[in-house]
């Protein structure tokens, strides 16, 4: 079946975002199927972020429609994105840092046991469910009763992408998830990435490191100046393309001069 026949996951048409005077988002549109990876590139404030943010429910937009599986959709709150399966891992992780690994997995969503009118926490049954998870995922951890501070930065974002998965996720997007980390956390992310993939999961991946994009993506689009630029099939570009979309040039060879710095 070609891409075009089957209904995106996630829609965005038409949307803007003004925050007062500053146009964030003008006309942007983005289509994302089940299972597909996609890069989003863009220069500083470009608007990626903003545009990750509406679809995750955290700032409404000034104009323009969200579809969940082909639906219209209003989201008042990053919650009721999550009720949809979107989720999304900011860039600040958001965990709870003197939390164990298991609680944050579950923030929110406890585990819980009633006796009677009584309710509990359900401890064993957080931490079964925890480690079940992160086996799925194939994420190692000495415990999960370890707290999050303890963890390195790779774990960390590990992490945050089984908190966003935890509950039938359909969607999970991620902010430069890998820009604070080493080489061999990158590539344990990016690993994570694929599996998701595997898993029928469709990620939005924002990333500036285009070794991430290229290694992980399977479709890649540019915004520039809070617009839709471009966007191609991963085998159907290359990074000197990429790299010429961010700068908001489309023809090879001005794009080459640029690059190789020919005028
Ligand atoms: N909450 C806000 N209030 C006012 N302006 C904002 C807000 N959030 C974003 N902007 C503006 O919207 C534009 C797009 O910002 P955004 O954070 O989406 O860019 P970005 O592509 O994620 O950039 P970066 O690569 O630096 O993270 C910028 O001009 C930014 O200053
Ligand atoms: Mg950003």
């Amino acid at each position: 079946m070609s891409l075009e026949t089957r209904t995106p996951v996630i829609e965005a048409r038409r949307i803007c975002k003004y925050f007062g005077a500053v146009t964030a988002l003008e006309d942007v549109s983005l289509k994302l199927y089940p299972g597909e990876v996609l890069g989003v590139v863009g220069d500083n404030g470009a608007g990626k972020s903003t545009l990750m943010k509406i679809l995750a429910g955290l700032y409404p937009p000034s104009s323009g429609e969200i579809l969940v599986e082909g639906k219209l959709v209003r989201f008042n709150s990053p919650k009721d994105a999550r009720d949809m399966g979107i989720e999304m891992v900011y860039q600040d992780l958001a965990l709870a840092g003197n939390m164990r690994i298991d609680e944050n997995i579950f923030l929110g969503r406890e585990w819980v046991r009633r006796i009677g009118p009584f309710k509990f926490v359900d401890n064993a049954a957080s931490l079964r469910h925890a480690q079940e998870h992160l086996n799925k995922l194939k994420i190692e951890v000495k415990s999960v009763r370890q707290r999050v501070e303890e963890l390195s930065g790779g774990q960390r974002q590990a992490v945050a992408i089984a908190r966003a998965t935890a509950f039938d996720a359909k969607v999970v997007i991620m902010d430069e998830p890998t820009a604070a980390l080493a080489v061999k956390e990158v590539r344990k992310v990016l690993d994570l990435i694929k599996d998701l993939k595997q898993h029928g999961i469709g990620v939005i991946l924002i990333s500036h490191r285009l070794d991430d994009i290229f290694y992980v993506c399977d479709r890649v689009m540019a915004l520039f100046h809070g617009r839709n630029f471009a966007e191609a099939p991963l085998a159907e570009t290359n990074r000197n393309e990429v790299i010429g979309w961010i700068m908001g040039n489309k023809s090879p060879v001005a794009q080459a001069a640029k690059i190789f710095d020919l005028n």
